[in-house]
Formats: structure tokens, C-alpha cells, sequence
């Protein structure tokens, strides 16, 4: 016999970023951070884990391609989920499996993104929501306080554990040594602020050369600017936030989510030796949007970048046939960028 279950998680985009760590091993960050997950239409992995006692081993094919599951991000999250295992009944086989089977069941895990991974954009985040959402659907695994499968996620991979929920989601740092309170926590509906647009701007499908993970590792040995920001600016700037989102303010949501990319890659400056995730078109990205916030007086759009050049903008629905104009005007097809225009949206079973 064989018993599987099939999900798809989104990817995310940070609005307060997330930069630095405090554990390396449990994933416990230096800050909170906010994020809005993406319409799994769009930007989205989905995942079949299957089980069966023929299996041997457990594998993991990503984008048609095996891949190792030694990794200790794979490990961890792999032995949370089987401590949490439950007695599950199949109902399309009548297969019963008990909490002891799972002990020794092996898992073979089939995980696919809908663009491409070289594309930069965050598909570690969706990717891991999705292995451990679809295992903990199969193993029967119901959270003992909320919030516990994106402590899992976390392990993953930090960002990971926002894909969880879908709108606004904040990842609370938390302060226990543990990590049982370093969880994503979800803020706004997506439908609760439906006529907030995001584009994305490809600007280079290369793969970054330093990969989040060491260059936040640099950025907490050799930057100043990374412990005034984690300690004095964030905690600040994710009140304004959450105070912006639920008054659905765009224009502080402006102001902050451009101020907080922009100090982000500060940082990544302010590292030793310096990362340069932008490139020239990223910057000729935000000077179009700052010179159309300030020829109109008040922002009607926000950009924020993550590890990597491709730009994310958030306009209100009336003002993106505009964006779009001036994004077209400033870089005429064809050797310009793809555009793509997302909405946002959850993770689910299928
Ligand atoms: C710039 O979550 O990819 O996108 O926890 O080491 O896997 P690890 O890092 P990751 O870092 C994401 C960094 C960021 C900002 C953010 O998403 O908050």
C-alpha cells in the first residue's frame, strides 16, 4: 500500500525584514519581521509526501531532481514532525497507521515550484511551508499551541515559517532560549486589504552568489548597523506596521517598507566584506518610484528588495495601470524586464 497527501504553500515577501540570527540551529532571529504572503496561483511550491512500507529510505526530489536530505535543516524538521506523528486512518485505503509505525515508515517526498528557483524568488520559504504542512497533514499532527508547525517551518528555514498563513503575517523573534515562542502569528486577511497590487520585477534570474543564510551570518560578525537596527529601529518600525495594516494606511505602508529595504541593504553594505544584493537596474527601480511618490506629494507605490535584484512593488490597485506605464516607459520591451503583476493569498491542501 501507499498513502500520500498533496499541498501547495505560497511564497512571501518581507516588508520589515528578517536579518540575522541569534541561535544558528534552532533559526531564532535578531528581530520580528513582517511579511505578505503571495497568491499561490502565482509564486508557490507544491509538495506529495508519500508513504509506504516498500520505502527504504526517505528522498526528496526538487524540480524533478533528487536531492539530499543529510542537510541538518532537512533533519531537524523531518524528527519534529515524526515526535509529533498521531494514529492516522487513510480514507481512501482504510490503511491505519499508528503513531509507532511512523517511527520506522520512510518518507518519499515529491516538491515542485511554479517559477523557476534560479529566479531569486524566495523558494526556500514556500518550499519548507510546504514539506512540513503536507507531513504534518499526513502524519495526522495537530498543533499543541498555535503557532507550533511554523516553529517547525523555522527550521527550515527562518522566512519559511511565514508561508504559513496567508495576508499579513508577522514571525514574533520571541525570547525563550527554546524557540517554542519564536512563531509566525497571522495579522490581516488578504480580502481585508484586496485592492493592494503587487509587481514583481525580474531583473536577473542568475542565482545570488551569497545566500541569505551566510550573508546574515557576515552581517552579524562584522556589522555595527545590524545590532542598532535588530535593537532600535525594528521593534519601532514593526508597531508603525502593524499599526499601518490595520488602518489599511498605505501611505505609512510606504514609507516604511521602502525605509526598511533600503536599510536592510545598508547593512548588507555595512558588512565585511560588503554584499551587493542590488544591481543598476534595482536602483533605477526605486529612483523611478521615489521621483513618482514625490511629483504626486504622497507615495503611490513601495518597493522593497530582498537578497537579490529583483524588485517587489506594492501599489494600490487604481494607481498600477500607471506603475506599470512608467515601469514599460522606463525599460521598453524587448530587452527589458518580465513583468508580473501577483495577489496574495494562503497555503492549502489539494
Ligand atoms: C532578505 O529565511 O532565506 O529574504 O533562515 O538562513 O534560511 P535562513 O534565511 P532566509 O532569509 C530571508 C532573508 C530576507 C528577508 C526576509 O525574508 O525577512
Amino acid at each position: 500500500w501507499i498513502v500520500s497527501r498533496t499541498a501547495r504553500a505560497p511564497s512571501n515577501i518581507a516588508v520589515i525584514k528578517y536579518w540575522g540570527k541569534r541561535d544558528e540551529d534552532l533559526i531564532l532571529p535578531l528581530n520580528s519581521s513582517i511579511s505578505v504572503t503571495l497568491d499561490p496561483n502565482d509564486l508557490s511550491a507544491t509538495t506529495t509526501v508519500s508513504t509506504s512500507p516498500d520505502f527504504d529510505a526517505d528522498r526528496l526530489w526538487l524540480n524533478d531532481k533528487e536531492v539530499s536530505l543529510s542537510s541538518h535543516r532537512y533533519v531537524s524538521c523531518l524528527k519534529e514532525l515524526r515526535d509529533r506523528a498521531t494514529d492516522v486512518k487513510d480514507e481512501k485505503t482504510g490503511i491505519v497507521i499508528t503513531k509507532e509505525d511512523w517511527k520506522h515508515l520512510k518518507l518519499h517526498i515529491v516538491s515542485k515550484n511554479n517559477f523557476p528557483t534560479a529566479a531569486g524568488l524566495a523558494s526556500s520559504a514556500a518550499g519548507f511551508a510546504c514539506l512540513v504542512f503536507t507531513v504534518a497533514q499526513l502524519m495526522g499532527i495537530k498543533e499543541s499551541f498555535p503557532g507550533e508547525l511554523s516553529t517547525i517551518a523555522r527550521r527550515g528555514s527562518g522566512s519559511a515559517c511565514r508561508s504559513l498563513h496567508g495576508g499579513f503575517v508577522k514571525w514574533e523573534m520571541g525570547k525563550r532560549d527554546d524557540g517554542k515562542d519564536s512563531i509566525a502569528v497571522p495579522l490581516a486577511e488578504h480580502h481585508e486589504w484586496d485592492d493592494l497590487r503587487i509587481v514583481i520585477c525580474v531583473v536577473s534570474s542568475r542565482q545570488k552568489e551569497v545566500s541569505s543564510t551566510s550573508g546574515m551570518q557576515e552581517s552579524v560578525q562584522t556589522s555595527p548597523l545590524l545590532h542598532y537596527r535588530a535593537k532600535e529601529v525594528v521593534p519601532k518600525r514593526i508597531t508603525e506596521m502593524e499599526e499601518a495594516l490595520s488602518k489599511r494606511d498605505f501611505s505609512s505602508f510606504a514609507k516604511l517598507t521602502c525605509a526598511d529595504s533600503n536599510q536592510f541593504h545598508a547593512t548588507c553594505l555595512d558588512t565585511s566584506p560588503p554584499i551587493f544584493y542590488m544591481n543598476d537596474t534595482s536602483r533605477r527601480i526605486i529612483g523611478l518610484v521615489e521621483r513618482w511618490n514625490k511629483s504626486e506629494g504622497s507615495p503611490q507605490a513601495a518597493y522593497t528588495f530582498d537578497a537579490g535584484p529583483n524588485a517587489v512593488i506594492f501599489v494600490p490597485q487604481k494607481s498600477g495601470g500607471a506603475l506599470l506605464h512608467r515601469l514599460l516607459y522606463e525599460f521598453p520591451p524587448p530587452e527589458g524586464m518580465n513583468l508580473s503583476s501577483y495577489v496574495v493569498g494562503s497555503t492549502e491542501l489539494l
